[in-house]
C-alpha cells in the first residue's frame, strides 16, 4: 500500500521533534540531509532562536548548510580535529541492526565523513524505512565521473543493476553531487550480507562512497503514527 504522504510528513515531523530532545546545550552538531533532517533543523533552528539552546553545527549537505543558515543555527567549518558530540539524519532503509541505506538525496559521501566524526550517531525516519532486510531501496553510490563505465559493470558483476541517477528537474541532464561527482542508484532488491557487499564496494576503483552505514548509527527514532519507537545498537 502506498502511503499517504501527510501521514509521512507527521512521522518525519514527529521523529524529528523527539531527537530535539536529544539535544544538550553546548552541543557540536553534524546537520543531515533530506526531509526528515530539514524537519529536524528547522525546529533546532526555532530553538536557538527562542534562547532555549546554544548549538553550533556543520553540515553534511549545501541544502541543509543553507537551511541551517536561514534558521539561524551557527555554523562550522571542517578543520583538523573537529568532532560532533551527536549527528542527527535520516535514512533511506535501515534494519533492526542499525545496518542504513543513505544517499537518496545524494549526500552519502558528507554524510558519512561527519557521522563518522560524531561521538553519536542518531538516526530519524517515518515508519516506511525500517525494513526487515536492506535492498529493496536502490543503492546509491558517489562516482568519480572518469570511472564510471568500470563501475558499472564491477556492480554487474556483484549482482546489481546499475542505473546513473539524472537530475530530477531535467531528466536528461545527469545529477551531480555537491562534489561534482556522479551517482550511481544499483538495484539489489534484497542484499543478504550487507557488510561483504560494503566492503566489495569499497575496493572498487572510483566509486568515492558507497551507500552502505554500517557500525555507525548508535540509535534510531521511527516515528509511527504517532508514537516514536526508540531502536538502540
Ligand atoms: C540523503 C539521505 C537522506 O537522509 C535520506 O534520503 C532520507 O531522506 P528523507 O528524510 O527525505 O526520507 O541519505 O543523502
Amino acid at each position: 500500500m502506498t502511503p499517504d504522504p501527510s501521514q509521512l510528513a507527521s512521522e518525519k515531523r514527529h521523529a524529528a521533534a523527539a531527537a530535539l530532545r536529544w539535544v544538550r546545550d553546548g552541543m557540536l552538531l553534524s546537520l543531515g540531509s533530506g526531509s526528515t533532517s530539514a524537519a529536524f533543523i528547522t525546529l533546532l533552528g526555532e530553538a536557538v532562536q527562542a534562547g532555549q539552546l546554544r548549538v553550533q553545527g556543520t553540515a553534511t549537505s549545501l541544502a541543509s548548510e543553507n537551511l541551517a543558515r536561514q534558521v539561524g543555527i551557527p555554523l562550522v567549518e571542517p578543520r583538523r580535529g573537529l568532532r560532533f558530540d551527536l549527528a542527527v539524519d535520516g535514512a533511506d532503509e535501515l534494519d533492526a541492526q542499525l545496518r542504513l541505506i543513505k544517499g537518496g538525496g545524494g549526500a552519502l559521501l558528507r554524510e558519512k565523513l561527519l557521522e563518522t566524526a560524531s561521538e553519536y550517531f542518531l538516526v530519524i525516519a517515518d515508519s516506511t524505512k525500517l525494513v526487515p532486510q536492506l535492498g529493496r531501496f536502490p543503492l546509491p553510490l558517489e562516482v568519480v565521473p572518469f570511472a564510471l563505465p568500470w563501475v558499472m559493470d564491477a556492480v554487474e558483476k556483484l549482482g546489481g543493476a546499475p542505473m546513473v541517477r539524472t537530475a530530477k528537474a531535467d531528466p536528461n541532464q545527469l545529477y551531480r553531487s555537491d562534489q561534482n561527482n556522479l551517482l550511481v542508484d544499483c538495484h539489489f532488491e534484497v542484499i543478504p550480507d550487507p557488510e561483504r557487499l560494503a566492503h566489495q564496494l569499497q575496493n572498487i576503483p572510483g566509486i568515492v562512497e558507497q551507500g552502505l552505514f554500517i557500525d555507525l548509527a548508535k540509535a534510531a527514532l521511527i516515528a509511527n503514527g504517532q508514537e516514536v519507537q526508540v531502536i538502540r545498537a
